[in-house]
């Protein structure tokens, strides 16, 4: 089959190189020119592990072409993913500038039948805005579609390989047909279903997602105040099959561009539909409040304050194995900590790049034990799999203060306690 994806993010790349993969001809279209002419060297200009692999194979077997012109690509496929960002406002509400743009080139571009599917997070209603700005700008026919795409930075190309499952939103049995055939080599169980339901899944699954992590950080507090060890509290309830182990980690709450933007986005869209979805105001209280407990934690720690302190920060990216800052936990906990006078050190395996166009007046280090070397406290922010097996009984010789808060419950605790550090993490000590 011949597609398009309008949007060569992480999302937008991936499907087309999914589809590329599986043997279809694929157009990657981009409106950021930059990106297009990065992509057509086959360099993936952000890093997602085993993508530029994929993208660089397909290219090769000229299934993969990039692009900005809306005719060449849209004008000769018979479906055309719509990828772009649907970022939040100020206000948390949801801005689809991107997705209405997009929507009037491809009008503009069409020349044939075309199943056209949002796969950008949108809120429900979407689908009918799509086809409205598309009909008043062409005659061709069309079908709207949603395809909600699950996978997950940092594992993006092994989710698309095998996702969990497949939603397919339509409004006629044609292009139902027509996307179970191009999805067909994809083994997942498939959800059919009207468009407005797929949308609604993607939401609630960030959603509920975004609860449990709120909940089980809930959970943690209480622990810290009796005692109680959140890591054996969470195995404890995880392996009951109707709650399931994931996202059942205590630590810093979610970041990401995806689970803020999604659950506030579902609140104001449900206060348009006269509903007050205030329990998932309240998931988001609960995760902006776990910014300001960890900076206390360290603080006390410290003695009760972090001026002229030395800090250490391991990890800024939002999650291991992305170099994404968008919503990046590391990013409040530094300027909280910067404003209460606390000097920061800061290395991450590959966000540095993109943390220095947020963060300012960061002493940002590659060598762990060049950036411990006095501190007075090591914080750990993101759980990059090498922090973990760091030398730390040579840590605690260099360290001025042998004193570290890990955010995520990663680091070896009972190891470090051993070797005589003052450990705590969020709900367990
Ligand atoms: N990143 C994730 O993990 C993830 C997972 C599932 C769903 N999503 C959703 O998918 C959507 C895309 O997310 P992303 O992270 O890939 O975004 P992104 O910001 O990485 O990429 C969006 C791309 O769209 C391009 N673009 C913007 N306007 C355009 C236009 N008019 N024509 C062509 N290209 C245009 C931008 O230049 C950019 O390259 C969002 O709705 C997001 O919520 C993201």
């Amino acid at each position: 089959m011949k597609i398009t994806t309008v949007g060569t993010g992480y999302v937008g790349l991936v499907t087309a190189a999914l589809f590329a993969k599986l043997g279809n001809q694929v157009w990657g279209l981009d409106v950021d020119k930059k990106k297009i002419a990065s992509l057509k060297s086959g360099k993936v200009p952000f890093y997602e592990p085993d993508l530029e692999d994929l993208v660089k194979e397909s290219i090769k077997n000229k299934r993969l072409h990039f692009t900005s012109d809306y005719q060449k690509a849209v004008g000769q496929s018979e479906v055309v993913f719509i990828c772009v960002g649907t970022p939040p406002k100020a206000d948390g509400d949801y801005d689809l500038q991107y997705i209405f743009a997009s929507a009037k080139q491809i009008a503009k571009s069409l020349k044939k039948y075309t199943v056209i599917v949002i796969k950008s997070t949108v809120p429900p209603n979407t689908g009918s805005k799509v086809k409205k700005i598309i009909q008043k700008e062409t005659k061709v026919s069309f079908d709207i579609a949603s395809c909600p795409e699950f996978l997950r930075e940092g594992s993006a190309v092994k989710d698309s390989l095998n996702p969990s499952r497949i939603v397919i939103g339509t409004e006629s049995n044609q292009a139902q047909e027509i996307l179970l055939k191009l999805h067909k080599p994809i083994k997942a169980p498939r959800v059919l279903c009207d468009v407005v339901s797929a949308q609604l899944i993607k939401y609630a699954a960030n959603a509920f997602l975004a609860t449990k992590i709120s909940y089980i950080n809930s959970i943690a507090l209480l622990c810290d105040k009796i005692g109680a060890d959140i890591n054996k509290v969470s195995r404890g309830l995880g392996l009951d099959p109707r709650i399931g182990q994931a996202f059942l980690n205590a630590g810093l709450g979610y970041g990401g561009s995806c689970f803020a933007k999604d659950t506030s986005a579902l609140v104001s869209f449900s206060k348009r539909q006269n509903y007050n979805f205030d329990f998932l105001k309240q998931v988001d209280q609960i995760n902006k409040l776990q910014i300001d407990y960890f900076v206390d934690k360290a603080e006390k720690l410290l003695g009760g304050s972090v001026k002229g302190k030395i800090i250490t920060v391991l990890g800024l990216s939002f999650k291991p194995n992305t170099d994404d800052m968008r919503e990046a936990r590391s990013i409040p906990i530094i300027e909280k900590l910067q404003k209460k006078g606390a000097e920061i050190r800061a290395l991450d395996p590959v966000a540095i790049d993109n943390a220095k166009k947020i963060l300012k007046n960061v002493n940002y280090f590659k060598d762990p034990y060049k950036a411990l070397q006095t501190a007075d406290a090591l914080l750990l922010i993101t759980e990059w799999e090498e922090y973990a097996k760091l030398d730390f009984t040579k840590i605690k010789k260099i360290m001025r203060s042998p004193v570290i808060v890990d955010g995520r419950n990663f680091l070896p605790k009972e190891k470090l306690k051993k070797i005589g550090f003052s450990y705590e993490g969020v709900g367990t000590r």
